[in-house]
């Protein structure tokens, strides 16, 4: 018996869908058009196929709807699979499973090639090239119920999200589970951090092999077997659980979304029309060519702002490294740093050396008690300690020409924050303070409301403070918050966050602090995701007035971050008077910039050293950095990427002959040279060094 039981005419494109022998597959004429090819199916074994092709071809992805009307997909490289057929669904609470008995109801193809500017950033222009692939799909029996798959192919990946679109079968439900599988082909090695384990995204990164994962938070980068670098992530993660990825078996990995509360297992509620985050593969050949993609970016929406003028990158110093130092306090008392006459020393220092921002930690009330462990008083975001004389110092600020960031430590407590976020904002807006830090420490997973930390209403929480903060023209620096997934696109006052093992683990943590590779491993995972508030700087390494702990780089190394950790804010942490006694290298710190024109990785290897060159934003200067591990090693830096025409002094921040990050760090040596694209600099990074170089074009 053959029913035809829908009909529909897409471009060229005509489906048929037919009932065949009880079993439900679809018929189809095609013609195969740029980008996409339609593969016939028929009644029998074969299920329906549709592919994609990046604009280059080198990257395919084809969708099949198998025998059970079940809808799956691959992903190859030039040929080689990546991507396995792997399942794609949800667990609906109270409502049979969204993942069987589809039938392919409608299929769209488009073709976008455009490029945008962004406000600020590590790469002026993005360009946004993609095929897309649209599969609306629908059940064949029961209620009906629609659930679409759009793909988008990049050269450098696959992008995939779920689509709910409007319908009377499917109005409010809960997403009890995603069923989307990741099944790689080959083995791989893999650098991840453990999501949901109690430490926010605060880990070094473990080095496995792919079947050794439990639960990874993502950006997760693998190498396969066969040379492929690969990474997993996602974009657009608005109103929606957190995606972390579960190994489930062999070289498989399965979304796994983070519970909605401690009591409500369900990960999110939501109603239709719903567009879901999508879910990224980026491929190449090589870790390198991963770093400079900004895939994640194009899959967000264009700037919702507006005129976003006030939205300014900049250098920042703060009341912040003796904290974490322990020489003074956020609570009130003795050693209580956010005073008047402290926060006035920074302002002058600021105003001295050219900074915009001075953050000050332990303003307000609420940190007098376990605050990290919910056993504070309530965080009051408008009232200061009784010794910060706010009106003061904003007016003393603003004479200066700087401008006081301010700081909302929330201990997690989102209830309380949310309360008072309007206030709060007209607070910060009515005292000049441009920039806000946000913190949500907490000790365990779960807020203070019960809800998990990176839940669905932890995400609506996110961008509601963003979005309470671009009313009043403040910037977030967010601490502790979800991941990035590209939202400084759709709200490019969100300008830069943490969520990974920054600086601060240096000054306190009981496992030595950040371990030489930590910074040759970021540039190929954290930092896939967006910009970081790593807040490098510090130049008294060997650390004082914490005798247990050190900075395990050389100082040469923490100029070399400036340029290797992208943030458009960059903070020099250090206390001024470790600045005052090294005047030669603060001045690389004073001088070097934080939002450029274009960004290029002039090699690396992951956990081993990484080099990046950046051309500044409207200007003719380049910066570059680079770091090693704990091994010494000379890089070569080709600096072809310079104009030909065009000779450069570099001036270079390099690890002196006898430096060594434990026995000798703060030795470096300054030195310029007269180069042009036709040179490139041989240098001898020391263990665990760096260099920074600044390339200013020769007037001839
Ligand atoms: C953790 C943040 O990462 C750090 O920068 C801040 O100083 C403390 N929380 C206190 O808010
Ligand atoms: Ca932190």
């Amino acid at each position: 018996m053959l029913r035809i039981i829908a009909k529909t005419v897409i471009g060229s494109l005509r489906i048929v869908a037919v009932q065949c022998n009880r079993r439900f597959v679809r018929a189809m004429s095609f013609v195969p058009i740029a980008g996409l090819i339609v593969l016939l199916s028929a009644c029998g074994s074969q299920a329906n196929r549709f592919s994609a092709k990046s604009p280059s071809g080198d990257v395919a992805l084809d969708f099949e709807l198998n025998e059970s009307g079940s809808p799956e997909y691959r992903v190859s490289y030039k040929d080689q699979q990546v991507i396995l057929p792997s399942g794609l669904g949800f667990l609906l609470d109270g409502e049979s499973p969204l993942k069987e008995g589809f039938i392919v109801s409608k299929v769209s193809t488009a073709k976008v090639d455009d490029t945008w500017e962004q406000p600020w950033g590590e790469q002026r222009l993005i360009r946004n090239h993609y095929a897309e692939l649209l599969i609306r799909l629908q059940e064949i029996a029961g209620d009906k119920r629609q659930l679409n798959l759009r793909f988008r192919v990049f050269d450098e990946g696959v992008a995939f999200r779920y689509e709910f679109p409007q319908q009377s079968s499917l109005t409010t439900f809960k997403v009890m589970d995603e069923l989307t599988e990741f099944n790689l082909a080959d083995a791989a090695d893999i650098w991840w951090t453990p999501a949901q384990a109690g430490n926010q995204y605060e880990y070094l990164y473990n080095k496995t092999s792919l079947n050794e994962v439990t639960l990874a938070h993502t950006p997760a980068t693998l190498k396969t077997e066969n040379g492929l670098a690969v990474v997993l992530h996602e974009a657009a993660l608005f109103n929606y659980s957190t995606m972390n990825l579960r190994h489930v078996d062999g070289n498989q990995l399965k979304a796994e979304l983070v519970p909605f509360s401690k009591t409500e297992s369900f990960k999110a509620a939501l109603s239709a029309p719903f567009n879901t985050p999508w879910r990224t593969i980026k491929v190449a050949e090589s870790e390198n060519d991963l770093v400079t993609s900004y895939m994640e970016l194009n899959l967000n929406e264009p700037n919702k702002l507006g005129d976003v003028s006030w939205v300014n990158p900049g250098k920042y110093i703060g009341i912040w490294w003796e904290l974490h130092l322990n020489k003074g306090t956020w609570e009130q008392g003795e050693k209580h740093a956010a005073t008047t006459q402290n926060t006035k020393k920074y302002i002058d220092f600021a105003a001295e050396h050219g900074f915009a921002g001075v953050l000050v930690e332990g303003w307000n009330y609420g940190w007098d008690g376990e605050w990290w462990n919910h056993g504070g008083g309530a965080f009051n975001f408008t009232k200061p300690y009784p010794d910060y004389d706010i009106d003061y110092l904003t007016k003393y600020a603003k004479d200066k020409g700087v401008f006081i960031i301010g700081h909302h430590e929330t201990g997690a407590e989102t209830d309380n924050y949310e309360k008072q976020l309007e206030d709060a904002y007209a607070y910060l807006e009515a005292h000049g303070m441009k920039a806000v830090k946000t913190g949500y420490v907490e000790s365990g997973e779960l807020l203070t409301n019960g809800n998990y930390h990176h839940g669905q209403s932890f995400v609506q929480h996110a961008e509601k403070v963003i979005q309470t903060a671009a009313k009043h023209h403040v910037m977030v620096v967010a601490h502790e918050t979800v991941k990035d997934t590209g939202e400084r696109r759709t709200y490019p006052n969100m300008i830069s966050r943490e969520v990974a093992r920054g600086q601060e683990y240096n000054a306190w943590s009981e496992d030595g602090g950040n371990p030489p590779n930590h910074t040759t491993i970021l540039p190929y995972t954290r930092m896939l995701s967006g910009p970081m508030d790593f807040t490098p700087g510090v130049f008294n390494i060997s650390l004082p007035e914490r005798p247990d702990n050190q900075v395990n780089t050389t100082l040469a190394k923490q100029l070399a971050l400036y340029v290797v950790v992208y943030s458009p804010v960059q903070m020099a942490c250090d206390l001024p008077e470790n600045y005052e006694a090294h005047p030669d290298a603060f001045q690389f710190i004073k001088d070097v910039a934080v939002d450029w024109e274009t960004s290029i990785v002039l090699g690396g290897e992951i956990g081993e050293y990484f080099a990046v060159a950046r051309q500044v934003r409207n200007g003719d200067e380049w910066y570059v950095g680079a770091v090693t591990n704990e091994k010494a090693r000379t890089v070569d830096l080709a600096l072809a990427f310079l104009p030909v025409d065009t000779r450069f002094t570099a001036t270079i921040y390099r690890d002196a002959k006898d430096a060594d990050y434990k026995a000798n760090p703060t030795a470096y040596v300054i030195e310029s040279k007269t180069v042009s694209a036709k040179d490139s600099l041989k240098i001898d990074l020391a263990t665990s060094g760096g260099v920074a170089v600044k390339l200013t074009p020769i007037d001839e």
